[in-house]
């Protein structure tokens, strides 16, 4: 049976990495090239992606391990410049094993469309009227995307809000749309639009604008995990915490509650689970910017800007740790088709519908902020990023196989992360001083 758990990938050369991948995702040899290619995207096509373009950007893409999502064994694309972030997932996802994984669900795919009506009079009998129309307005929404509404999505329903602004009082309509596996900015604006003109008319008022909302509060979705004492306690295993895993357990809650009480650590708190969550966003190809906005306007939707996950301790005694956030994302349309890489990336991860990514999604970003509680919590963020760049480091001096441990634990140790104290102490190993 095939397993997410990938042991010292990272001591791994390229091509033996991209051979596990290979097996694990049942790649080809196409996509393996793409990934081989350190300019996968060629200019023809990031130029009819953006504008005035001159050039590609690169980021590192790394797979994040480990994951066990609702019972199937998952790797997790991620690209990101920033160290530590799929080293942590992969850390919290390789603890939560011990108890089955993460349990995750998506709400279906319903994106809001928003029709602002101005100079309404009559605002009780405008409502009426749009709503004695609805269906036919619907009807005629779906004609801007027959092939939308083929596979199974299109519009669903019309909510109506009075909005009180400095520019007087105006009626918003927002239109429901399914967007199946698109994340549907372009058709829920196509519909809007196709449809404002009419409603104004109904509602004896003026459109104004219409586009899409990103704060998807009908497309959320929630995973949950549970760790144990005894799982937590042994990841720390020789780092000489001399804290056992209930006290850890009592300190993350600690670390926990202040970003729940507090609108400063909320935000770095919910960035911690947005370097998840854009990571795999932008391997994947997905606008990671309106997974951003999504994800902060939920956090301060109907109360004070909090944290997206929550966490407590179960009659057990052990940490349950919960996330729920918006995550509008697609598999068809947009830099998915253009990307090469995005199409590789969502094989790996293997989803065959967006509600299957936003659910991964989902428990990246709670697995993301575990692990960043769990180092803040018990030695301090600075500690685990040490760790890991004192490997890199390691590993540019030329160490390799064992080499790269003991030598990034002598430079870590003496405090001296440097490339020269490195290659100095690997000479003195292979000198065997
Ligand atoms: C750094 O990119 C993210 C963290 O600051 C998140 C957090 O503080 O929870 C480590």
């Amino acid at each position: 049976m095939k397993s997410s758990e990938l042991h010292q990938f990272y001591k791994k050369s390229q091509g033996e990495r991209l051979e596990i991948i290979k097996q694990f995702a049942e790649l080809g040899e196409t996509d393996i090239e793409t990934l081989k290619k350190t300019g996968a995207m060629d200019f023809g096509i990031a130029d009819r992606m953006s504008e005035n373009v001159i050039g590609t950007q690169q980021l590192p893409l790394g797979i994040a391990a480990n994951f066990i999502i609702n019972g199937k064994e998952r790797l997790l694309p991620m690209s990101v410049e920033e160290p530590s972030i799929i080293a942590a997932a992969s850390k919290i996802a390789g603890i939560a094993r011990k108890t089955g994984g993460f349990a995750a669900e998506a709400d279906p795919p319903i994106m809001i469309g928003q029709i602002q009506l101005l100079k309404v009079k009559d605002f009780a009998k405008a409502k009426k009227g749009i709503l004695k129309k609805k269906k036919e307005l619907l009807e005629k929404a779906n004609t801007f995307d027959p092939v939308l509404v083929k596979s199974g999505g299109g519009a669903r329903d019309i909510e109506l809000r009075e909005v009180k602004s400095r520019r007087g009082k105006m009626l918003v309509a927002h239109l429901l749309v399914d967007c199946g596996d698109a994340m549907g900015a372009n058709a829920v604006n196509g519909m809007a639009e196709t449809i404002a003109g009419d409603m104004a008319r109904i509602a004896g008022g003026e459109q104004r604008l219409f586009i899409i909302s990103n704060l998807a509060v009908h497309r959320k979705a929630r995973a949950r995990v549970v760790i144990t004492p005894q799982a937590l306690e042994e990841s720390f295993a020789g780092k000489g915490t001399g804290l056992g895993g209930a006290e850890m357990i009592e300190r993350i809650l600690d670390v926990y509650e202040l970003a729940a009480a507090d609108r400063f650590r909320a935000a770095t708190h919910n960035k911690g689970i947005m370097n998840a969550i854009d990571a795999i966003a932008v391997a994947c190809g997905q606008d990671w910017r309106a997974l951003e906005s999504g994800a902060h306007s939920f956090a301060a939707f109907g109360r004070e800007y909090g944290p997206l996950t929550k966490y407590c301790k179960d009659k057990k005694g052990n940490l349950a740790g919960e996330i729920e956030l918006p995550i509008a994302v697609g598999l068809v349309g947009g830099a998915v088709k253009t990307s090469p890489v995005a199409q590789v990336a969502l094989k790996i991860l293997g989803a065959k519908s967006a509600e299957e990514l936003a659910m991964a999604m989902a428990c990246a970003g709670l697995a993301e902020n575990l692990g960043s509680l769990r180092e803040i919590a018990v030695r301090g963020i600075r500690h685990g990023h040490m760790e890991l760049h004192a490997k890199n480091i390691a590993v540019i001096a030329g160490a390799q196989g064992k080499e790269i441990d003991a030598v990034a634990e002598r430079i870590s140790k003496e405090g001296n992360i440097k490339v020269d104290r490195a290659k100095e102490i690997l000479e003195e190993t292979r000198e065997g001083k």
